[in-house]
C-alpha cells in the first residue's frame, strides 16, 4: 500500500512538473501548448480526445513535452546520427523488437512520438529536457528503478518490459501531427 502511494506520489509530482514546465513555456513547449489551447474548447475535452501539435520548430535532438489524455507525451526530432544508430541496432539486441520504421511514419522517420510514461510502473522518464539524465543509450532514463530507453524509445536495460508506447497519430500536413 505504501509503495503504491509512493509511486502515485512520484507520478503526481512528475505530472505537476510537466504541467509547470508547460505553463512556464520552457523551450519547445511553446510550440505545442498555444496550438492545443486554440484547438480545444476546454482542457477536459482535450484530455479525452486528440492533441494537435505543430512540429515545425522542433530542432534535431530536441524533445518537447505535451499532455495527451492527461499523460505526458514526448515529441522528439531525431538527429541524422540518431536515425542511423537506431536503424542499425540489431533487432536481436532488443527486448521488445521494433525497428525505427515500426515506430515512426513513412516520410517522417525523424519524428518520434511516444508517451512519456515508463512501461515498468508508470514514472516519467528523464532525458526529454535539457540537463536531464539521458541514460546509457542516449534516449530516456527512468529514475524510479533505472530503465534505459534508446533514442527510438526502445527499452534497452532495466526492469521496464516494453518500449515506450507510440500512440495513434497521423501527420495531417508536413508539420502538423494529430495524436489520438
Ligand atoms: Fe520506470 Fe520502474 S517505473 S523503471
Amino acid at each position: 500500500m505504501a509503495d503504491t502511494e509512493s509511486e502515485d506520489g512520484v507520478r503526481r509530482r512528475d505530472f505537476i512538473h510537466i504541467a509547470a514546465v508547460g505553463t512556464a513555456g520552457v523551450g519547445g513547449v511553446f510550440v505545442v501548448l498555444p496550438l492545443v489551447s486554440q484547438m480545444a474548447p476546454s482542457a477536459d475535452v482535450l484530455a479525452e480526445s486528440s492533441t494537435e501539435i505543430d512540429v515545425s520548430a522542433i530542432e534535431p535532438g530536441q524533445t518537447v513535452k505535451a499532455i495527451f489524455r492527461k499523460q505526458p507525451l514526448f515529441v522528439r526530432r531525431l538527429t541524422p546520427e540518431e536515425i542511423v544508430e537506431a536503424g542499425e541496432t540489431p533487432i536481436a539486441d532488443l527486448r521488445d523488437p521494433e525497428t525505427l520504421d515500426d515506430r515512426t511514419k513513412e516520410g517522417h522517420r525523424d519524428m518520434l512520438i511516444t508517451m512519456g510514461v515508463c512501461t515498468h510502473l508508470g514514472c516519467v522518464p528523464q532525458g526529454a529536457a535539457e540537463g536531464e539524465v539521458k541514460g546509457e543509450y542516449g534516449g530516456y532514463f527512468c529514475p524510479c528503478h533505472g530503465s534505459h530507453y534508446d533514442t527510438a524509445g526502445r527499452i534497452r536495460k532495466g526492469p521496464a518490459p516494453t518500449n515506450l508506447v507510440v500512440p495513434e497519430y497521423a501527420f495531417t500536413s508536413d508539420t502538423i501531427v494529430t495524436v489520438g
